[in-house]
């Protein structure tokens, strides 16, 4: 496996949950497995006033608190956050980035990097023009061969409709070529995520079913337990389409769906992406409603505990219509998917944490067992993206004795059952990717634009239309009993999905 060239990674807003949940646990757990570059540098940046010292002391305490990996060595963890330097500035002013310049070219010398600079964009995204406007003034951005590689890591939200997705695209383009630009998905880093492109393309039984003339539909859903967590503020002018679906899921739906790509290439595999993108069809203004369902969660009891409605989690306004659960219904316009519909649905406080993608096969054409069974079996394709990651297919076999009776049976497989490797984080595999210049798992600019043009005239209607109702579901329920309307006349329903990928049902263990 390469390893990386010896680079600086710049983090602006070091001092903020991201870096501290997710960024530097990562790095560690990429220094741990001797992934990383033999010099490196970890440079926190932000208006916070933090010595050296201090900053090493907030990564060692991020790491015991947030890493996901067991039995974490601290002295390691010791010589890990040496590695690690902090540059107090106002990241808004441009004279602050003399500064960064001075300290990177010290640190360039120290560690010898040659020039190889990430900038991590991990502050709240107003300030993202003003970073790259102040990164281009001091020619932070220049990169020909002899002066090393200088490249940008872009934190989602990008955007946060269409048109400013374009401007923040635009922008960027105006200071870094797209080749040093890496828009971060963290959905693409999960190794499931990856693994759907191993399971159609590695496998040559599943691409003859692949399509319209087997599949009956698809489902798709990402629940969460958690609410809000703090984060009102920040969901308030988001909300379930904009947080999930505009961008995790539908890169989801880009890697189910799309034709197999001529090489493993970056551009290769996202060029066939943005040709899913492009043929999603965009529901028109008057058929929002029809095609779309939105919720909010409202106070309940779970298992005891009192859970607060989302209108009165904090930051909220007390008559928000922002929505904590959306589901829509939508079709793809091509040869492979014409007529196949797409289900859908992402929540916060739903029964359990589950991402799974669901194929529902079509049924067999002429029912020989009708006799003996009042339902037909239903063949489906469970990909489960987390947790007790795996796959399952369901299909029907004969109950032992008399007659013909049919029951569903499971033929599953789990992860933890591969091997005793952890599953690395997804965040760990995107940061070493990009170091190794990698863009396969990031989102690519013109397919960013494309999702936000599809989700455009549901955030409108949304925003627009107080006809359209935003339903209450009690936390804990799997969303308003309307997003069942969805399936309108076919018989389908969604699944219930549980804690165990072999179960399902309303009563299983969550
Ligand atoms: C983030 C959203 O992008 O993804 C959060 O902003 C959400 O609201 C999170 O909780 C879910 O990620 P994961 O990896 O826990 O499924």
């Amino acid at each position: 496996m390469d390893r990386p060239h010896n680079s600086i990674m710049v983090i602006f807003g070091a001092s903020g949950d991201l870096t501290k949940k997710k960024l530097i646990p990562a790095l560690f757990e990429l220094y741990k497995q001797g992934l990383l570059c033999d010099d490196f540098a970890i440079l926190g940046a932000g208006r916070t006033q933090f010595t050296d010292d201090q900053f090493r002391q907030n990564m060692f305490d991020a790491v015991l608190k947030y890493s996901e990996s067991k039995d974490i060595d601290k002295d390691i963890l010791k010589n890990f956050v040496l590695n690690a330097y902090y540059l107090p500035i106002n990241t808004e002013d441009v004279n602050d980035y003399k500064l960064l310049k001075e300290k990177l070219d010290e640190l360039n010398t120290l560690k010898v990097t040659h020039g190889n600079f990430i900038y991590y964009l991990a502050t709240p995204p107003i300030l993202y023009e003003t970073i790259v406007t102040n990164l281009g003034t001091h020619n932070l951005q220049y990169t020909p061969e002899e002066h090393g590689n200088k490249k940008i890591i872009v934190e989602k939200p990008f955007g946060f409709d269409f048109e400013s997705a374009r401007k923040l695209n635009a922008h960027l383009h105006e200071i870094f070529n797209e080749n040093q630009i890496y828009r971060i998905d963290h959905y693409l880093g999960k190794e499931t995520v990856q693994n759907v492109l191993v399971l159609r393309f590695a496998n040559g039984i599943f691409e003859p079913m692949w399509n319209r003339n087997f599949i009956d539909h698809v489902e798709i859903t990402s629940s969460e337990f958690i609410g809000v967590e703090g984060r009102g503020g920040y969901y308030e002018g988001s909300g379930a389409l904009r947080d999930m679906i505009q961008n995790h899921m539908l890169q989801i739906v880009g890697f189910i769906t799309m034709e197999p790509p001529s090489s493993f290439r970056a551009n290769a595999v996202r060029n066939e992406t943005l040709k899913v993108f492009q043929s999603l069809r965009h529901i028109k203004e008057e058929e929002v409603e029809k095609f779309s369902v939105r919720g909010q969660y409202t106070e309940s009891v779970i298992r005891g505990e009192k859970i607060p409605g989302y209108r009165n989690e904090n930051e909220v306004a007390p008559d928000s219509r922002t929505e904590t659960f959306a589901a829509i219904k939508f079709f793809i316009d091509n040869w492979r998917w014409g007529g196949v519909p797409f289900y859908i649905r992402a929540g916060k406080r739903l029964p359990t944490r589950v991402t799974e993608v669901v194929i529902h096969f079509k049924k067999t054409p002429h029912h020989l067992f009708s006799k003996d069974n009042t339902e037909q079996t239903v063949n489906q394709l469970i990909i489960r993206i987390q947790p007790d990651e795996g796959i399952l297919l369901k299909i029907g076999l004969k109950q032992p004795g008399a007659g013909y009776k049919i029951q569903s049976v499971n033929l599953d497989f789990h992860y933890s059952e591969m091997s005793d490797i952890e599953l690395p984080s997804a965040y760990g595999r995107l940061l070493l990717d990009c170091m190794l210049a990698d863009s396969t798992l990031y989102a690519r600019g013109d397919a960013v634009e494309e999702c936000w043009r599809f989700v455009e005239p549901i955030l409108k209607q949304w925003k627009e239309n107080p006809g359209i109702k935003i339903y209450g579901y009690p936390a804990g329920t799997w969303g308003p009993m309307e997003s069942f309307d969805l399936f309108e006349n076919s018989k389908s329903e969604w699944r219930y999905p549980c804690k165990n990928l072999t179960d399902d049902g309303l009563y299983c263990e969550l």
